[in-house]
């Protein structure tokens, strides 16, 4: 391993995800055992251009690895956006003797990295901290086990209520233009219908899925659908089949936020020490502007166009299995 990289600045960005304290513990714990001094960057590229730069040791990151949001803070930075805004970030990093960086988090995160290298040519890795599941490269991202548990909780308890009162309830998930906590979540909770904006289900479809008037004489049931849908929201498609309908005693559920925080999941954790660790060698080893992602149980480096040039698509198994499941 070459020994170049002196001085590595982490860092999290875009939407906090649980497992990233894990990831920035392991970041921090590989510089210290490779000898390398570790500088955490707060408030992601927001405070890389105001200079919030502090140092870290192994210490410091101790007590971290069950928390949920990030000890780093994180934000969504317009101002990194602008040259200005980069150049001023990149003074700062010079100043400190930053000389590398590791960021935690999503595309928009990655495409921030992606043109600052490009820009300043400062060696930099990614790793993919986003509870959407969304980035190619990588079978897993930190954040999406921990999340999609937090649904299955949710709807369990909801089906509690929608089974007693025969209710109909569409519940909407987080993912942005992604399907997988939807899809994982809708069949480890047993829904009758999942909605993900992969698929392009019509009206009509979703009807026929609920079961109106057929012979299984369904009442109560659970629609989980994400908030990507191409047909609608929760609310928009309660509000479409009560129009249709006065079959069902239809209820929405936004679960929203609350994906977003609470202790990570051992895969998280897992997965984000497997990262963090993978991030510090990566760059050690030479790899540059590429995010580190675990594919079939080994860690992989892929460049920014690999990543950003393809959706990561949703195991078709998995929705033939829920709509056999579903009936
Ligand atoms: O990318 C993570 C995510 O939680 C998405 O699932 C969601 O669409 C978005 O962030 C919400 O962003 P914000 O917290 O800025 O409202």
């Amino acid at each position: 391993m070459s020994s170049e990289i002196k001085k590595i600045g982490v860092f999290t960005s875009g939407g906090d995800a649980p497992g990233m304290n894990a990831a920035i513990r392991a970041v921090v714990r590989a510089g210290s055992y490779y000898k390398k001094d570790v500088f955490g960057i707060m408030r992601g590229y927001e405070g890389m251009i105001d200079g919030d730069i502090v140092k870290l040791g192994a210490r410091s990151v101790g007590n971290i690895i069950q928390r949920g949001g990030t000890i780093l803070k994180s934000a969504r930075s317009e101002e990194f956006r602008t040259a200005e805004g980069r150049k001023k970030a990149f003074n700062n990093l010079k100043k400190e003797g930053i000389d590398s960086l590791i960021a935690i988090g999503g595309d928009g995160t990655f495409t921030g990295l992606h043109k600052f290298f490009q820009e300043f040519d400062v060696p930099s890795i990614c790793i993919p901290g986003t509870i959407d599941n969304d980035l190619s490269g990588t079978d897993y991202t930190i954040g999406y086990d921990t999340a999609t548990n937090t649904a299955v909780d949710a709807i369990d308890k909801i089906r509690d209520t929608a089974m007693s009162h025969n209710r109909l309830f569409f519940v909407e998930v987080m993912g942005r233009n992604s399907g997988y906590i939807a899809m994982n979540s809708g069949l480890a909770g047993g829904a009758g219908a999942i909605i993900v904006p992969e698929e392009n289900y019509s009206f009509d479809e979703l009807m026929k899925l609920l079961g109106e008037g057929s012979t299984t004489e369904k009442k109560s049931n659970l629609v989980v659908v994400a908030e990507g849908s191409k047909i609608g929201g929760a609310d928009e498609l309660a509000r479409k089949v009560a129009e249709h309908s006065s079959y069902f005693d239809i209820k929405v559920t936004i679960l929203g936020h609350l994906q977003r925080g609470g202790s990570p999941t051992y895969f998280d954790r897992v997965l984000a020490s497997k990262m963090g660790v993978a991030a510090v060698e990566g760059l050690m080893k030479g790899e540059n502007d590429v995010m580190v992602g675990i594919r079939n149980n080994k860690i992989v480096y892929n460049g920014f166009d690999a990543v950003m040039q393809k959706h990561h698509e949703l195991d078709s198994e998995s929705l033939r299995i829920a709509k056999i499941l579903s009936i």
